[in-house]
């Protein structure tokens, strides 16, 4: 049985792709920072990614069941507004790019000993890996730099024939997206009216997308980002 570590697990966009590999028979561990109730071959383990040393005890907890890992998801993520010219204090600042960032890197760095040949690691970024928002400071420099770790490991990885790919969604309805549009004041139907397709992805899409990119026909791909947005950035 092939085994996959999603960070995030717990709802939107990780909860699809977790469902996804579980119902193609992977055995499936999520990461979140609350406790969850685990099923047969689908387990929630208490572990804020921000934390190296909760990662660490993660890793030694797989470790001492002799499992190896053959696919990472990093999927957890946090989003909030702030912009410079507003006195909004540093706490945010840190606590995406802790995150959104240091916590792929303590993911993929304590659970690289364990993962297989030819495994893959697929880090959920954004269109805002690509592009700027104003009042997105802290997100859009995480996001880009959840690109250029991905890029970086890709070839890190290459002789050990580790694939590092990104997946950069456009709107998915989400708790994170719900709480923006309250932000923005702002509904789903105006949003889609920003987007040429008129619609807003599905956490399936893109559970759909990583199961390819953890999959054999994907064997010749790395250091790419993959936008599904509907037409958004093009
Ligand atoms: N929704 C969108 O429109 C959209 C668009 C582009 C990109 N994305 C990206 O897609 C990913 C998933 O977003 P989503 O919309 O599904 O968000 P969400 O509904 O808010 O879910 C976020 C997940 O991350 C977990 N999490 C947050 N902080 C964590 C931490 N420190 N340690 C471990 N787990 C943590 C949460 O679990 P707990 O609360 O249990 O810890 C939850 O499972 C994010 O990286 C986001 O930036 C989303």
């Amino acid at each position: 049985m092939k085994t996959i570590v999603v960070t995030g697990g717990s709802r939107g966009i990780g909860l699809a792709i977790a469902q996804k590999f579980w119902d193609e028979s992977y055995e499936v561990f999520c990461l979140s920072r609350f406790e969850h109730p685990s099923k047969e071959n689908w387990k929630y383990v208490k572990c804020d990614i921000r934390d190296k040393k909760q990662v660490e005890e993660f890793a030694k907890h797989l470790h001492s069941k002799q499992k190896k890992v053959d696919t990472i998801i990093n999927n957890a993520g946090i989003a909030g507004s702030n912009s410079l010219d507003v006195d909004s204090g540093d706490e945010l600042w840190y606590d995406i790019i802790a995150t959104n960032l240091h916590g792929p890197y303590h993911v993929c760095k304590a659970l690289l000993p364990l993962l297989a040949h030819g495994g893959s690691i697929i880090n959920i970024t954004s269109v805002l890996a690509h592009t700027g928002v104003p009042d997105q400071t802290a997100y859009c420099a995480a996001k880009h730099g959840l690109m250029g770790f991905t890029k970086a490991l890709a070839k890190n990885l290459a002789e050990k024939k580790i694939t590092v790919n990104a997946i950069a969604p456009g709107w998915v309805e989400t708790e994170m997206s719900q709480k923006r549009m309250d932000e923005l004041q702002l509904s789903k139907s105006d949003l889609c009216e920003m987007v040429p397709l008129k619609r807003f992805i599905n956490g399936e899409e893109i559970a759909q997308m990583a199961y390819y990119l953890a999959g054999p026909n994907s064997r010749g791909i790395t250091g790419q980002s993959f936008v599904i947005d509907g037409g958004f950035l093009s």
